[in-house]
């Protein structure tokens, strides 16, 4: 059997037509499933800057699992630049980070062009109710592209807790190496500031010695010194008063 060629231009369109309708649907009806999961995420990645990970034995879904570790997390919304908290409870778990106003900024070495004016940190306090662990976010440029992540930082603000990255696009087993946990398990213990309060913390080339002769040094990743500068000078970053310093003050003054 011969088909014209008006037949089959018209049954190709007819085809293209279904296929892009029924694709733009299941695009637009998994959009609330992809945020979901694009939440749980993020909060997994704030457990593992906690270094809390899902016990091999536990029978909850990964879901039930963060919701019920989340539980031990409280939210404070901070004002960056007075240091101020904004919000806290339901207001602050509710806080939707991408909707939030942005501020541009000065040149600066971790190539932040602009940062919100609200962020939302977590509080996570130990079994006395005392706290314990702050999560930060922390983002800045390393060679191809902007870095997400969390740095977790000990009760004294200044120990590290850990470190995780949740977004980036830097090249698998160079720069992406940021996400190996082989290299993020050198940032636990090594601390922020000097002994003057300045933000000493620093990626190095090549090897760190021991954190108590050497604790404002991370191994730098091999292969990868423009990824590693820009891990440097994102702590530099949001670890001064540019970014976190006036909560930080106020944390120290008990006042946030
Ligand atoms: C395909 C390709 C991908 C690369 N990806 C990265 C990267 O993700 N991060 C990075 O810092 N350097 C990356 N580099 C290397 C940089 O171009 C640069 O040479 C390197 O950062 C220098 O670091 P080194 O002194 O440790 O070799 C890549 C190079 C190539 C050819």
């Amino acid at each position: 059997m011969q088909f014209s060629t008006r037949y089959i231009l018209g049954f190709a369109l007819v085809l293209c037509l279904i296929s892009s309708t029924l694709l733009s649907i299941t695009a637009v009806s998994l959009r609330g499933k992809q945020e979901t999961n694009r939440q749980l995420d993020k909060k997994k990645s704030v457990l593992m800057a906690c270094n809390i990970s899902k016990p091999e034995k536990s029978e909850l879904s990964d879901a039930e699992w963060i919701a019920e570790e989340f539980a031990t997390f409280e939210a404070q919304i901070v004002n960056l630049s007075t240091g101020e908290v904004v919000a806290t409870g339901e207001e602050a778990d509710s806080f939707d980070p991408d909707l939030i106003e942005r501020i541009p900024v000065e040149t600066n070495p971790a190539q932040i062009v602009d940062v919100p004016k609200e962020v939302r940190v977590f509080h996570r306090k130990d079994e006395n109710g005392k706290l314990d662990t702050i999560v930060f976010p922390i983002y800045g440029k390393g060679l191809w592209s902007t870095m997400k992540g969390f740095l977790a930082v000990k009760a004294d603000l200044n120990t590290i807790y850990g470190i995780t990255y949740y977004s980036h696009g830097e090249t698998p087993g160079l720069g992406g190496e940021v996400d190996n946990p082989k290299w993020k398990a050198h940032w636990p213990n090594r601390k922020i500031f000097d002994a003057d309060g300045k933000v000493a913390i620093k990626v190095i080339k090549g090897s760190a010695g021991p954190q108590a002769q050497d604790p404002h040094s991370v191994d730098g990743l091999s292969g990868a010194t423009i990824t590693s500068r820009g891990v440097g000078a994102m702590m530099q970053y949001w670890f001064s008063d540019k970014g976190y310093g006036p909560y930080l003050k106020k944390l120290q003054e008990g006042k946030a």
